[in-house]
């Protein structure tokens, strides 16, 4: 009886560790296409950061965060997503190619207070699940903290 009932709280501690760890990663965005485009943006071989930027990007955001590019304020839930593609130059023209990676952003302060309430991960290609941050954003968060602390870390404006 002992044993058993041993062996029902492990079960439910780990199935509430599970739980814990997955509501801190970051989900991948479904249809962000459709979602509203904030801007788009080409980054040149001798752009500062186009390693590993260089291409062909586009920025979407949900409904939630569009109140943030105003206010510098994001709600809980807002998502805003970086669409990177590789850019083919020829025949007078300056094309997609393959999807380079899709870059989230996901506002929740309560799971990720150390990165200032953003979660961050970047999936590879066209990717939903091969996950390309290991270390918890901290990476990212550098950057978008040292650069533009001032509207909730994020960059983009809607033209
Ligand atoms: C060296 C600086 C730097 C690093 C590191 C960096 N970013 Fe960014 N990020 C930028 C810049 C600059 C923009 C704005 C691009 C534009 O204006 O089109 C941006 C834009 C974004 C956006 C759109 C929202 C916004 O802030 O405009 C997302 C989402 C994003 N980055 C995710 C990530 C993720 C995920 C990582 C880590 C894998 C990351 N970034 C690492 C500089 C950086």
């Amino acid at each position: 009886m002992k044993l058993q009932r041993l062996a029902v709280i492990a079960v439910l501690t780990m199935v509430v560790l599970a739980c814990a760890k997955a509501e801190n990663k970051v989900e991948y965005p479904e249809n962000f296409q459709s979602w509203n485009h904030v801007k788009s943006m080409v980054l040149y071989a001798d752009h500062a950061l186009a390693d590993p930027f260089e291409g062909i990007h586009h920025i979407y955001a949900n409904d939630i965060a569009l109140d943030g590019f105003s206010n510098s304020q994001f709600a809980e839930g807002s998502v805003i997503v970086f669409d990177l593609f590789h850019s083919n130059e020829g025949g007078g023209a300056l094309q997609e190619g393959d999807r380079k990676l899709t870059g989230v952003m996901v506002k929740n302060s309560k799971h990720f207070s150390k990165t200032g309430g953003w979660g961050f991960e970047g999936f590879a290609g066209d990717s939903t699940d091969q996950r390309l941050v290991s270390d918890g954003g901290a990476g990212c968060f550098a950057c978008h903290e040292a650069q533009v602390k001032d509207s909730d870390y994020v960059f983009s404006k809607p033209r």
